[in-house]
């Protein structure tokens, strides 16, 4: 939650700044600001709304002023604490104005840090816990500095440089050799203070946080920390980028550098130093990024949820290529290796995520326990970690997340490990904090998904976790000849959602019918349970409609006394082994006056004399339906919200990446 962007180097920042705060809007799109250093200050513009609000407040890139800053930083904020206004927004900043920071998480003791700072006379302009750091940081470097001017006489004569000018910065954003002797003299003396201050401050702060800061006096420097949020530093051609994720990053370079937790990285024009909370250095590998920067733009589609959609013949494709080896009936799975002498000795297993990704763990579930054998559960990420999980060595845990940073997946990982389990994972952003810190995983190989409501990662989790079950199947008592034959179906279904795919024109046709219905009902048995929910919750996201997945054979205990003609129902009713069980509940429904949209199986004509309104997916294994019978579900709720002139690919309240509780 929550996006940072920081640059120093040797262009303008401001257009670097924006440009990442629109690839990071994801994370979170209720305000925006930027903080740039220019001339011998910091200046600050902030915005409600989208980054778009925020750019014509500072005029676009034309404006002239601001693009001889060659430093700053800029947020772009989910709020958490504290409602979306300008007061609110990052970057945030001490009583005096020198210190501005941008942060992604959340403090949990800044009530009483706040406190303890307003009786001190610290002055609050907000009501976010950011600000705390901000105040902490003044107090104790304020403190620290006048120790150093009482033990350090000179300094107070010739260290005055508050309004020193700063040549280096103003109006021009070349790489020029500093010609301010007086800043250098403080600048020694002062070197260190900074850091050794905010050393002090991250010691007090419990909670997450990914911070970058900037400070009046260190014109050449940005300071950033690390805590439970990502953050990534890219080191291009003379310039360094930190932001929470690479997408900021890719245009200007694939190098780059994974914070870890607890990690201080001092930025400076030529040197780039990382290193502990107690000071020391650290060592860090570069590493460069595989991700395609196209990958990461629309394409002609009106949105990122279209294109992605479309995506999903190749995404899907990506997911399983070179992880198959057909004439065996196996799979292979580079990142299970180091770990499969203890896959084959676990005998239970925990899936564990959060929306949609929780969705296709619960796919997983079903075919974990017929396929593999495999006693396995599901829990919301957000139960598991505070409720008493019985785990042993020999459960293994598996995470699911797209991003790889949702707070609550991260933390239920954490506390398996303590319980010794093995975690493993289904994660796509590549070097993100869950990859880094599960034993083992595979990752989706789909590159970026950018729209908030999440589409081809959950046909590919799904894909995935076909994988797995033939893995780990394959490991106890699947047959060579069942391994196969899911190995081929898997492999023809990209073909089979082109299928799909080409149904769009009717699917939008069948939105526009219902687009103004208030509820609905999703409704689904065995594999195509999770579809019913995750349809619903496509919908509920994208399009403000009110709408509940439920088991289909669930609805007759109580929900089916909604039921009118006002209130239609969404059945996934392929021919599978619960097709006339479904039929059955489908009758009840009609028989009360409800609509009825049905996703049956192609050649199935026995539906339509049931449903209102059907579409067609074709034949497959049962447990694969799930990943072609969410497409039209997709469609659909994408039609719903782009009908209603809603922002599809930003709906309202929602972020991409949940970095909190
Ligand atoms: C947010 C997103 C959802 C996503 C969920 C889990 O709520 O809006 O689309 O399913 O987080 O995210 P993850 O990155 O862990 O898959």
């Amino acid at each position: 939650m929550c996006g940072i962007v920081g640059y120093l180097g040797k262009n303008s920042a401001l257009p670097v700044l924006i440009d990442g705060l629109k690839r990071l809007e994801y994370r979170g799109y209720d305000s925006s600001g930027i903080a740039l250093y220019l001339g011998d200050d910091i200046q600050c513009v902030k915005a409600v709304g989208r980054i778009k609000e925020l750019e014509e407040k500072i005029g676009g890139y034309g404006a002239a002023s601001l693009l001889g800053a060659c430093i700053g930083i800029a947020h772009t904020r989910w709020a958490t604490h504290g409602e979306p206004n300008e007061n609110n927004a990052h970057p945030h900043s001490d009583c005096s104005g020198k210190i501005w920071i941008a942060h992604n998480g959340i403090i949990e003791n800044y009530k009483e840090l706040k406190k303890k700072l307003e009786e001190n006379g610290h002055k609050f302009r907000s009501e976010t816990d950011t600000e705390v750091i901000a105040h902490l940081i003044e107090d104790v470097y304020e403190n620290e500095l006048e120790k150093l001017k009482s033990s350090q006489p000179l300094f107070s004569k010739e260290g005055k440089n508050e309004k020193s000018p700063n040549p280096l910065y103003q109006g021009g954003i070349k790489n020029e050799k500093s010609t301010q002797p007086l800043f250098i003299k403080e600048g020694n003396n002062k070197e260190g203070l900074l850091v050794s201050s905010l050393i002090k401050v991250l010691k007090m702060l419990k909670g997450a946080y990914g911070i970058v800061l900037i400070h009046k006096d260190y014109p050449d420097k940005i300071i950033a920390a690390k805590m439970g949020s990502p953050l990534t530093i890219g080191l291009g051609d003379a310039e360094t980028i930190i932001a929470s994720d690479i997408s900021a990053i890719i245009t200007h370079t694939k190098q780059v550098i994974y914070l870890d937790d607890g990690e201080i990285a001092e930025i400076g024009k030529n040197d780039l130093r990382i290193f502990n909370i107690d000071n020391v250095k650290i060592k860090k590998e570069v590493e460069e990024v595989d991700w395609d920067i196209g990958e990461a733009e629309k394409k002609g589609f009106p949105h990122f949820m279209l294109k992605e959609i479309f995506e999903q013949p190749e995404s899907i494709m990506n997911s399983i290529r070179g992880r198959i080896i057909e004439e065996e009936g196996k799979v292979k799975l580079g990142g299970f290796e180091s770990v499969s002498q203890k896959l084959r000795d676990i005998n239970r297993i925990i899936i564990t995520a959060c929306g949609t990704a929780m969705h296709a763990g619960l796919a997983g579930e079903y075919m974990l326990e017929e396929y593999a054998g495999i006693p396995t559960e599901v829990e919301y990420a957000s139960e598991f970690r505070y409720r008493k999980p019985l785990i042993d060595k020999n459960t293994a845990l598996l995470a699911i997340s797209q991003s790889g940073e949702t707070a609550d997946t991260l933390a239920a990982i954490r506390e398996a490990k303590e319980k010794n389990a093995l975690t493993l994972g289904i994660v796509n952003v590549v070097g993100s904090s869950i990859a880094r810190e599960i034993d083992a995983g595979a990752y989706n190989h789909i590159g970026p998904e950018i729209s908030v409501a999440s589409t081809k990662a959950f046909t590919s989790q799904v894909a995935i976790m076909a994988l797995i079950t033939v893995y780990l199947g394959r490991q106890r008592q699947m047959s060579l000849v069942i391994g196969e034959r899911i190995i081929k179906e898997l492999l023809l279904i990209p073909e089979k959602i082109k299928k799909i795919l080409s149904r769009n024109d009717e699917i939008k046709k069948i939105a526009e019918k219902y687009m103004n219905a208030d509820n609905f009902f999703y409704l689904g048995r065995k594999y195509n349970n999770p579809t019913a929910l995750e349809g619903a919750l496509k919908l509920k996201e994208l399009s403000y409609i009110h709408a509940e997945g439920i088991p289909s054979g669930e609805m007759k205990h109580g929900s089916i006394a909604l039921i009118d003609k006002n209130f239609p129902s969404m059945f996934i009713c392929p021919q599978d082994s619960v097709y006339e069980k479904n039929i059955s509940n489908m009758e009840e429904i009609k028989s009360r006056g409800g609509r009825i949209i049905a996703i049956a199986t192609e050649g199935d004509g026995r539906i339509k004399e049931i449903a209102d309104d059907v579409i067609y997916i074709p034949k497959t294994l049962e447990m694969l339906t799930p990943i072609l019978s969410t497409i039209p579900l997709q469609l659909f709720a994408y039609y719903v919200s782009a009908l209603k002139g809603l922002d599809v690919d930003k709906p309202r309240n929602l972020a991409k990446s949940v970095t909190v509780e």
